[in-house]
């Protein structure tokens, strides 16, 4: 991907190779700032306080914090605290948990003194297999989209998204917005309907930069437009991320996903949610058991924004309580398809 230019991932090493640069997503798109995380207590606090975000990236995150903590102390109570100290810092994306256990199963058998250098080998390893997994979700995705665009002439294709399912959210490509990207690099007309995501407004703030940046025509619209825009025959298809799905084929992602999917189904516009293997959870039957992570009331409550100073300022919209549940639960009934590493599949 690219950023003013320059070719880049949303998480890099640092030159001394002892820990990692990310996009300060809090800032986006006021401000561009890297950030260093240098240890497994840095990881956790840019996970929880959601300087980084995205199901995949959170993942590719703790696995560097993981080494991170093994490079200060390899020993089998270092490895303990620190994987109960990340895994616990979101709960709902399962790729957090799985990449954990991607390291610790790499590295629990070896000696202590080799464990780090092999901790740091896994991470980058998963980093550079979700540019791979998400380049291949692009890859099927356009054959996708240049179907739908045909069966749709002389007009651009008009494709809805939630959250911010970007190359923000993984390390490169994005997994609902790789097929976008290959597509409008590939010169098939569209168009992408970006919904805000209250509260934390992730497709406002970051999924429109993402788009801006490429030059993928986008329009931002309110969370409740969607349901109109679909039956007003506006939206050709709407594509997904998201952050677990389950056995059953549930699909965990953003607030406000499940309601899309319900008016797309009631206005029969095709619902696709893309993901690689490394967000199935096998081991969960069905969406009703995934941990849904409530977040601060005050996330709902106060609307933040550059202040005058350049800070980032905010204002209270409510005195009352608010209730800020940051994920919901799309019935598999409901998916049209999942746009894997793969290709298409009706079901996982
Ligand atoms: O709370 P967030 O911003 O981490 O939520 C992210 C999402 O819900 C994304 O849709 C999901 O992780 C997409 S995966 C590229």
């Amino acid at each position: 991907m690219k950023l003013d230019g320059a070719e880049i991932r949303s998480i890099v090493r640092t030159p001394d190779g002892r820990g990692v640069r990310i996009l300060d997503q809090r800032k986006l798109p006021w401000e561009v700032l890297w950030v260093e995380l240098r240890s497994a207590a840095d990881a956790a606090r840019a996970i929880r306080e959601m300087w980084t975000r995205g199901a995949p990236l959170i993942g590719v995150t703790g696995a560097y914090g993981l080494a991170m903590a093994l490079a200060e102390d390899p020993s089998d109570a270092s490895l303990a605290a620190a994987y109960a100290m990340l895994v616990e810092t979101r709960p709902t994306a399962v790729n957090l948990r799985w990449a954990l256990d991607e390291v610790r199963t790499a590295v629990a058998p070896l000696a202590p003194a080799a464990r780090a250098g092999a901790a740091f080998v896994r991470a980058e390893a998963i980093a550079d297999e979700d540019v791979a997994l998400n380049h291949a979700i692009g890859v099927h995705g356009l054959d996708l989209l240049r179907h739908l665009s045909a069966a749709n002439p002389g007009r651009p294709l008009n494709i809805l998204t939630h959250c911010n399912p970007g190359w923000l959210a993984t390390v490169a490509y994005g997994t609902a917005t790789a097929p976008i990207y290959l597509a409008h690099d590939a010169g098939i007309d569209l168009h992408v309907w970006v919904d805000e995501t209250r509260p934390r407004n992730q497709g406002a703030l970051l999924t429109a930069f993402e788009l801006a940046n490429h030059g993928v025509p986008h329009t931002v619209i309110a969370d409740n437009a969607g349901g109109l825009l679909m039956a007003r025959g506006q939206v050709d298809a709407v594509i997904v991320g998201t952050d677990r799905v389950t056995a059953n084929g549930d699909v965990c992602n953003k607030i406000g996903t499940y309601l899309k999917a319900l008016a797309a189904h009631d206005c029969g516009v095709p619902f696709y949610v893309a993901m690689s293997y490394t967000t199935i959870d096998r081991g969960t039957p069905s969406g009703d058991v995934v941990p849904i992570e409530d977040r601060d009331g005050d996330e709902l409550a106060l609307l933040a924004g550059p202040a005058g100073d350049g800070a980032i300022g905010t204002v209270r919209v409510t005195a009352s309580p608010a209730y800020n549940p940051a994920f919901d639960v799309t019935p598999a009934r409901l998916v049209t398809g999942y746009l894997t590493e793969q290709g298409l599949l009706t079901e996982i």
